[in-house]
Parts: C-alpha cells; sequence; structure tokens
C-alpha cells in the first residue's frame, strides 16, 4: 500500500516536471518564433542599427514598410522626418543625394527636400512643364513652369494713371485688389504706384532682351523672365513702387514696411524675397507682387515658403 502511493507520487512528480518542460519549451518556440518573425528582427537583418529600429517601429506604417520591402537605407529616416517631404519626391530625392555626396559628406536633408520639390536639381530652363492653367489665380510660373505658348488672359483692364507710371494693364479682378489696397495705404500716406503690370509675349520678350544685351544672359536670367515664363505675362502680377523711388530704392520705403505687413490682406505677395534667390531663381525684388487672392495670399505669408515651395507641397496635383 505505502509502496504503491509512493510510487503514485513519484509518477505524478515526472508528470508534473514533463508538464513544466512542455510548457516551457512551447512558452520558448513562441518567443522565439515571435523574435524571427518580428519587424525588430527582419529590419535588424536588413542592416538597420537599434536607434533606427527604435525610430522606424514607431513610424507611420508606409515609412516602416518601406524599410522592410527595401535594401538599408541611410536616408530614410532623415528624409521622411522632413516637413516638406513628398513621397512622390523620393527616388529625386536620393539622385540628389547620389550626385550631393560626391562633393559633400555631410547631407543637408532639409535643403535636399527644398531643391528638389522645387526641381532645383536640374538647371533653369533645363526641365520646364506646362503649368496647369486649371488652378487659376494659382497658377505656378517659374523657370520650370510654363505657361501656354504666348498665353494671354482674357480679362485684361487697363489702369488709370492715378495708379500707375505709364500705360499699364492688369486684370480686373488684380486692378480690384490693387485699388481697394491702394487706397487703405493711402489712409496711411502711403502711396503705391505700379510700375509694371501685365506684359504681353512680345513685351516681355523686349524686356528679357533689353536686359541681355545689356548685362548678358545670367544678369538677365536673374532680373527678368524669358517670354512665356514671366509672372507679368499672367496679369497676375504687379512691380509696385512708391513716390521718389527706383525698384532698388523701394525695399528702404515706408510703402515696402507697409506692403509687407499688409499685401496678404488684399491678395498679394512679396514674390521674390531676399535670402530665396536659389529658390525662386530670382535676385531679391522688393517690387514685385503677384496676385493669389486673399486667401491663399495669407496662407502662402503665414507658412514662411515662397510660393515655388508652397506650389509644390500643397498645391501641385501631380
Ligand atoms: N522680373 C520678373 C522675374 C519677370 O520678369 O517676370
Ligand atoms: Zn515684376
Amino acid at each position: 500500500m505505502v509502496y504503491t502511493k509512493r510510487k503514485i507520487k513519484k509518477q505524478a512528480i515526472i508528470a508534473i516536471i514533463i508538464v513544466i518542460i512542455v510548457i516551457t519549451l512551447i512558452i520558448t518556440g513562441i518567443l522565439l518564433f515571435k523574435h524571427f518573425t518580428s519587424n525588430e528582427y527582419k529590419l535588424e537583418q536588413i542592416g538597420y542599427n537599434e536607434k533606427e529600429i527604435t525610430t522606424l517601429i514607431k513610424a507611420d506604417d508606409k515609412i516602416l514598410n518601406k524599410a522592410l520591402t527595401s535594401d538599408y537605407d541611410k536616408d530614410l529616416i532623415p528624409l521622411t522626418k522632413q516637413k516638406y517631404f513628398l513621397w512622390k519626391n523620393y527616388n529625386t530625392y536620393k539622385e540628389y543625394i547620389k550626385d550631393l555626396a560626391t562633393e559633400t559628406n555631410t547631407i543637408d536633408y532639409k535643403d535636399v527636400v527644398t531643391k528638389v520639390n522645387v526641381n532645383r536639381n536640374y538647371d533653369y530652363y533645363t526641365h520646364t512643364k506646362d503649368t496647369d492653367m486649371n488652378q487659376g489665380n494659382a497658377i505656378l510660373v517659374n523657370k520650370y513652369y510654363k505657361l501656354p505658348e504666348q498665353y494671354a488672359p482674357e480679362d485684361i483692364v487697363e489702369v488709370s494713371n492715378w495708379y500707375a507710371y505709364g500705360t499699364m494693364s492688369i486684370r480686373s479682378e488684380v486692378y480690384d485688389a490693387f485699388k481697394e489696397m491702394f487706397n487703405a495705404a493711402k489712409e496711411e500716406g502711403i502711396t503705391l504706384i505700379i510700375n509694371s503690370g501685365y506684359r504681353t509675349y512680345e513685351y516681355q520678350k523686349e524686356v528679357y532682351e533689353q536686359y541681355k544685351d545689356a548685362n548678358g544672359e545670367e544678369y538677365a536670367d536673374s532680373y527678368a523672365a524669358r517670354p512665356d515664363f514671366s509672372e507679368h505675362q499672367t496679369g497676375l502680377a504687379l512691380d509696385i513702387i512708391t513716390y521718389g523711388t527706383s525698384g532698388e530704392e523701394f525695399e528702404n520705403t515706408d510703402a515696402y514696411k507697409w506692403l509687407q505687413e499688409h499685401a496678404n490682406e488684399y491678395g498679394f505677395i512679396l514674390r521674390y524675397p531676399k535670402g530665396k534667390e536659389d529658390i525662386t531663381g530670382y535676385a531679391y525684388e522688393s517690387w514685385h507682387y503677384r496676385y493669389l487672392g486673399k486667401e491663399l495670399a495669407t496662407k502662402v505669408k503665414n507658412s514662411g515658403l515662397t510660393y515655388d515651395e508652397y506650389y509644390a507641397y500643397y498645391l501641385d496635383k501631380e
């Protein structure tokens, strides 16, 4: 009797031990399976380090999937971290970085995203496309976005001498907006004068060629657009100055300061700001204002971006 009881006890202990071993094996198996099929493990195998893996696991699905389905890519995290990063430009960012890498070791990813977004990885006028005319007042016209051949807007009206130096015309909506702005500025003792408005294809060609003949192509390209590439040909741009100043001196006037503060309220933005020459493609022009409508002009101003950058990120539908 005693013998049987002891035997049963022994068998029970063995059974418990076997169960514990089996359970341990199952748990270990599950854990190993989980480890080897985990994203962390896969990323490690691809070549990402611990810090990168932590970032990628927390990143959104598209970034994580890209990491999991491609070779190791040192640029993936720094590129996707940029505020104005665009997936559609990914391969171009990579190509641009490759070109830069031959010149420098440190990559300025913010600059890469900015430049590629506005096509500055290509030289001016080498990769041009037709601008999307469906954008209406928001159309982008620069050294990459071209107007339809010899484009001429329909709603051009003549500007009264009261507002302009010489004979001038602009689009009627822009004229109305300018008059509103003119009156508001006038109330504060500021006189805004239109120095240039709508330019036909032929006139823009003349302007460009005059610059070129006088100072060469490089100079001409930094101050004047080639025909079919000028905002003036859209009838949506105005050169504004005040009494007693030329364009160059305009930035030192109260009129300029007033426009800095208020132009957006009437639908205008300063189109070629200081310090952004390599993005806009033009020298700083304190006098050149582009009409976008009040809402868009205010958004662009608040973004702190040039219109080229703003358009690329927020409006380009391609
Ligand atoms: N001055 C500007 C860039 C134009 O010619 O359109
Ligand atoms: Zn201008």
